[in-house]
């Protein structure tokens, strides 16, 4: 092969391979985009891949998968954030961006069973950021963002992110089970940290 034409070809797929890896992985996510469930833990990362927003198969060879956010890089990486109060969705199910309502998953058959409710606007781009947090960004980029995973933490706090007064941070039943378990982490309007036992299914408090 002549040199320079090697040369060249070599610059041409330099280029085009690291452009590829950029835009990979620039944790950006378009509206329209979506992923579906299938045998994969599909998801979408962040710019250095520490964190991954999709379908994480709860057990090996099962058919429920849970919508989460968890630590890419690591085996087994910790789920750390999960939507629909930790019900797992079946294979065959969708996550899409919408720009009218953020977040939208739906079953197999099509029946919508979640979205991230942020009241009106309009997204223009959601973004796995490299904290953990999954934010929907305002097409109105005066306005902070519509939605982030961060204002919604199950029980889990990431590094950076902040507990809201009147925050709860719950239990999960077991490893596997992200259902609602016994024990609560809140902060209360009067400033105070507690850790306290609650009552399934009526959600009674018990003292801290
Ligand atoms: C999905 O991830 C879980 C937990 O890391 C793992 O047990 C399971 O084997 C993975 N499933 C596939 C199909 O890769
Ligand atoms: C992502 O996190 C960084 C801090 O690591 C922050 O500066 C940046 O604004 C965040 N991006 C979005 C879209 O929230
Ligand atoms: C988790 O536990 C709850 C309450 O015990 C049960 O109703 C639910 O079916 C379990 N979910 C899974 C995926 O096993
Ligand atoms: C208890 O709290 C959970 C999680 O916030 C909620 O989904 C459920 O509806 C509550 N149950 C009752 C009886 O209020």
């Amino acid at each position: 092969m002549d040199s320079k034409f090697a040369f060249a070809f070599l610059l041409f797929y330099f280029l085009m391979s690291s452009h590829s890896v950029i835009s990979q992985t620039s944790g950006k996510v378009n509206i329209g985009e979506s992923l579906v469930t299938m045998d994969q833990n599909l998801s979408w990362l962040s710019p250095s891949k520490d964190f991954a927003f999709g379908f994480r198969q709860l057990n090996d060879n099962d058919d429920f998968f849970l919508l989460a956010i968890w630590y890419y890089k690591i085996p087994d990486g910790d789920i750390v954030c999960y939507a629909k109060g930790g019900n797992p969705a079946q294979r065959g199910s969708k996550v899409e961006l919408t720009a009218d309502r953020g977040l939208v998953l739906k079953d197999p058959q099509g029946t919508e069973i979640w979205q991230s409710n942020f009241g009106t606007g309009r997204v223009a781009y959601g973004v796995m950021n490299d904290t953990g947090n999954f934010v929907l960004v305002n097409i109105n980029s005066e306005s902070p963002a519509l939605w982030e995973s961060f204002s919604h933490p199950t029980d889990t706090l990431l590094p950076t992110q902040a507990m809201k007064i009147e925050g709860i941070l719950s239990s999960r039943k077991s490893v596997t089970n992200f259902s609602q378990g016994r024990f609560q982490f809140r902060l209360l309007s009067d400033g105070n940290a507690v850790l306290n036992p609650i009552n399934l299914p009526s959600n009674y408090t018990y003292d801290a």
